[in-house]
């Protein structure tokens, strides 16, 4: 599976089976996530096994079941590095999605008191994102059109409407798709617009534009 099967293939799973996960795709994720720390400052924290994590009254009552697998991701306290938080983290779910495993990004139903999470002083925690050998593969959803997320596009080339495409297959916090997109020759805009958690939707719509549009094509405005 390449990386553009695996953003069709993936779907949002909350109900794993026991299975634990292999060793060398441990490994797998945290060299994928010593790739990214050359290009960013984030920290990531690959957590297996925590029983508590996902045991929220809300995760209890909002349908996670065997969620023990995670991968926490840390930002400093100071910055705002939710967009980075999103583009990199996607970046870990489609490999997971390659490597055969499923995911769930969640920032809201977990267990911010209970968790096997470190936090230094300086660091803040920004999202965790689930991953483990599903159920199901998980379902597909309502999504919005071309139409409703770009503005004056019709006549766009093709790699920007290839981009919008995949950028429409990416998972946004309750499915609000909160996003605009708009083309002035090679210059593209992606616009956030009102929502919870917009701004690390943006960066992974971001992930997932460049994946299609091919970076060569366009430059970000
Ligand atoms: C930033 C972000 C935060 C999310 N937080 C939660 C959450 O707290 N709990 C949950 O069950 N799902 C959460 N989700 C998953 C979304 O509900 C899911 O991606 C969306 O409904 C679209 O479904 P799909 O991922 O299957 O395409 C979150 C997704 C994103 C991108």
């Amino acid at each position: 599976m390449d990386i553009l099967q695996a953003v069709q293939a993936r779907h949002s799973v909350r109900a794993y089976t026991t299975k634990t996960i292999e060793k060398e795709k441990i490994n797998a994720l945290q060299q994928e996530i010593n790739d990214i720390k050359q290009e960013s400052t984030l920290n990531f924290q690959i957590v297996t096994n925590d029983p508590d994590a996902f045991n929220t009254m809300t995760a209890h009552y909002g349908k996670f079941s065997n969620a023990v697998n995670y991968i926490a991701i840390l930002g400093d306290k100071s910055e705002g590095q939710d967009t980075e938080c999103g583009y990199y983290g996607e970046r870990l779910v489609l490999l997971c999605q390659m490597l055969g495993l499923n995911t769930c990004w969640v920032a809201l139903t977990y267990n911010k008191k209970k968790n096997k999470i470190n936090i230094a002083p300086n660091e803040k925690l920004i999202c965790v994102i689930a991953f483990g050998y599903g159920v199901s593969q998980g379902n597909d959803h309502k999504r919005k059109s071309f139409e409703q997320v770009t503005k004056n596009a019709q006549n766009a080339p093709d790699w920007f409407k290839k981009g919008v495409e995949y950028a429409l297959l990416a998972p946004t916090a309750l499915n609000q798709q909160a996003f605009r997109f708009s083309i002035n020759g090679n210059k593209v805009k992606l616009q956030r617009r009102l929502g919870i958690y917009t701004k690390i939707d943006i960066g992974i719509v971001k992930y997932h534009f460049e994946l299609a549009a091919d970076k060569t094509n366009f430059v970000w405005e």
